[in-house]
């Protein structure tokens, strides 16, 4: 069993928690919180100790690795100090907020000799692995360009002094929410990027930060990804890539906090386009 602590129990900690207890390979007995009011009844329920101070679980050799699911600008730190201590770290997304606050942070993990990981699950859903295997594979021909999209009102009922909502949290208004997933997986079609040109507006709610954003991406390698990401509108979530020979799509039916399944469309030249349904799947604990 890997022991890990769960750093943060907000809403994706909260998710977290009870998926690394149906698991057989990892273990959580103790997490951490700075504002345990009212985590009590979680904690009792799921058998999880609360602790207030992070350095604790660094100290406990007891504990393998750290679980990351707090504020974006603490990232950084956390994953240098959890390093430091030998322990291992998964971090949720983004995984900082600066190119050098990456390089910081990749330098400790290899420097202590210990695994890094980052909370991309979507990589890990099914129909998005079959649409990435079948891209690679070459059966639909060149691949040209990616248009995806993940929206969400999630933040509408947020106060306006949430750290998510803040300048210095997410700089890009929706792009550390939902838009990094799609980047991520563009970048999984292409390869390294070469040029983005970013819009972020406010155009449908109180979030000053920003609640639209568009973004074209274009790599080094050739292609381009089309990327939305709203933080005005009701969840939508889509991914697409355009080849030379076919095309091949993954809708979504709901947010990944609570997966309801996706559907998986392709069309290859001359074809008629077919649907396949997958049933929802654990791929957050697949991640972790
Ligand atoms: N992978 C996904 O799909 C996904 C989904 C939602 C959120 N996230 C990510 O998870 C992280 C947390 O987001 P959230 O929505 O759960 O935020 P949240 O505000 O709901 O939870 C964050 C929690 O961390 C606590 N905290 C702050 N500083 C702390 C510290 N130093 N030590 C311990 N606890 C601390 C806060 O009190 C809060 O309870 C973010 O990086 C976010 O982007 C990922």
């Amino acid at each position: 069993m890997f022991n890990v602590a769960v750093v943060g129990m907000g809403w994706w900690g909260k998710i977290i928690v009870p998926l690394i207890k149906r698991s057989s390979k990892l273990g959580v007995s103790k997490v951490v919180e700075v504002n345990p009011a009212g985590i009590a009844d979680f904690a009792k329920q799921h058998g999880v100790e609360v602790v207030t101070d992070f350095e604790s679980v660094l100290r406990d050799s007891g504990i393998d690795g750290v679980v990351l699911c707090t504020p974006h600008t603490q990232h950084t730190d956390q994953i240098v100090a959890a390093a430091n201590a030998g322990k291992h770290v998964f971090c949720e997304k983004p995984l900082s907020m600066t190119r050098a606050d990456v390089l910081r942070a990749v330098e400790a993990v290899n420097r202590n000799k210990v695994t890094l990981a980052v909370g991309h699950e979507r990589r890990f859903e099914p129909p998005i692995m079959e649409l990435m295997r079948v891209v690679k594979s070459g059966e639909l021909g060149v691949p040209l360009q990616v248009e995806a999209n993940f929206n969400q009102d999630k933040f509408l009922s947020l106060p306006a002094d949430n750290w998510r909502l803040s300048g210095k949290e997410a700089p890009a208004g929706p792009m550390t929410a939902t838009g990094i997933h799609l980047l991520d997986l563009s970048v999984g079609i292409f390869g390294e990027a070469e040029r983005a040109y970013a819009s972020v507006k406010q155009l449908g709610s109180q979030l000053v930060n920003g609640d639209t954003l568009a973004i074209l991406v274009s790599f080094k390698n050739g292609g381009h990804a089309l990327i939305s990401a709203i933080l005005a509108t009701p969840f939508d979530g889509r991914f697409a890539v355009y080849c030379n020979k076919g095309w091949i799509e993954v809708r979504d039916k709901t947010h990944p906090e609570a997966p309801e399944g996706w559907v998986l469309t392709t069309c290859l030249q001359g074809g008629k386009r077919t649907s396949v349904e997958y049933a929802p799947d654990e791929n957050v604990l697949e991640n972790l």
